[in-house]
């Protein structure tokens, strides 16, 4: 048995200050002795996005507050942590270097090692922590902010196959609810408001579905809506309830078609790597639509690959996935200096193109 490593994980990158200590070992396996997240939602509702300087603001007060929280869930102290790992990027930079600093304080105050994280290597890792899957696998990571197929042959092993190229899904529900004046998020009320649709009625757009490749797009869905949407509010007074509905289910149907249909073909280039326990992994808020996750079991049950979805609370943004990644990096040997950078883009896979564009919630990587 090798020895465990206690790590604490800070996450800041975004509207979600977080930290968590995880045990593990040096061959992946680990269990989360705590996790403390801290949402900024109120802070921003008023603008309609998250708002870079409230949020680095923000994650300079609670960090503090999150990492003691998070010693104190796991019944740890500073004395018994091996390292700290911290997302250094991609991200809102003034988050991203609220987190980097705070790390640098507590390892050079308590003599830790220091290590940078990858922000999407740490969701992209989460099926390791969560399902103990062997690599190498695929991921398949939707939010409000990304939107990539990932193939993870190891810590720092990553090939994307493909992703957006303008919004993510989760942007598209959201700005989707705007549009149908629905409550935000927009992902969970559209997908309420679709149960009770017609899928059929309005037909929307599969962008990219006639271009070879595993890219995606789905700003032009947004604006297929807002036609239809006015076409539809012509002759009354307003958008009526069943149209509301039928718009609802028509989107989401578009988009549930688009992520099946670019699955399949991630997957099948996947397979042809001939991986040893073939597995499609899903992460990011977006994961949590039920249509979507249904879908997407469906294909990884025609390809004969398990299919996994982490729980929603170690899918969206988190300090676990961090501390995960922080324990495979530390057992490969990696060591960060006072040097480490906060870093606004950091693409996964240096040899694909940069994605075009930055969301609402910041750059993309
Ligand atoms: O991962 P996440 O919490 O934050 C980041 O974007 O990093 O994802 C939030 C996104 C939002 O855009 C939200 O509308 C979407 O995930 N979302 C959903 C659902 N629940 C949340 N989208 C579709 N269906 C849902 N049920
Ligand atoms: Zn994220």
């Amino acid at each position: 048995m090798t020895r465990s490593l206690t790590i604490l994980g800070l996450e800041s990158s975004c509207d979600d200050t977080a930290a968590a200590v995880l045990r593990g070992d040096a061959q992946g396996r680990a269990e989360i002795l705590s996790t403390v997240v801290s949402g900024q939602t109120e802070l921003h509702a008023a603008f309609g996005g998250v708002v870079p300087e409230i949020a680095a603001r923000a994650h300079a007060e609670k960090l503090d507050l999150c990492v003691k929280q998070a010693l104190t869930q796991a019944n740890v102290t500073l004395k018994e942590i091996d390292a700290v790992a911290v997302t250094a990027g991609p991200g809102l930079i003034g988050g991203v270097m609220s987190g980097v600093m705070c790390a640098k304080g507590i390892a050079a105050g308590a003599g830790l090692p220091l290590v940078g994280v990858n922000h999407l290597a740490g969701h992209a890792l989460t099926p390791r922590l969560t399902d103990g899957a062997a690599y190498s696998y695929l991921m398949l990571l939707v939010s409000g902010g990304h939107c990539q197929f990932l193939l993870v042959r190891g810590p720092q092993d990553f090939t994307r196959l493909g992703g957006t190229i303008d919004d993510a899904p989760g942007e598209a529900f959201d700005k989707t609810a705007r549009l149908l004046a629905l409550p935000q998020p927009g992902g969970p009320s559209v997908e309420a408001e679709a149960l009770e649709g017609d899928p059929k009625r309005f037909r929307f757009p599969r962008p990219l579905l006639d271009r070879e490749g595993c890219d995606m797009s789905f700003s032009g869905l947004k604006t297929a809506l807002l036609r239809t949407r006015d076409e539809a509010m012509a002759p009354f007074d307003g958008l009526r309830k069943q149209d509301r509905r039928d718009l609802c289910a028509g989107f989401q149907a578009a988009v549930v078609d688009v992520l099946a249909e670019k699955t399949r073909r991630a997957l099948t280039l996947y397979l042809a790597e001939t991986p040893a326990r073939p597995m499609l992994a899903v992460a990011g808020g977006v994961a949590a639509n039920k249509a979507i996750r249904a879908a997407l079991e469906t294909v990884s049950g025609e390809m004969g690959v398990a299919f996994t979805a982490p729980p929603l609370r170690l899918c969206t943004d988190n300090a676990a996935m961090i501390a995960y990644a922080g324990i495979e990096l530390y057992s490969l040997g990696q060591r960060d200096g006072m040097d480490l950078t906060a870093r606004p883009r950091w693409p996964l896979d240096k040899a694909s193109p940069a994605m075009l564009g930055g969301g609402k919630k910041g750059a993309k990587a």
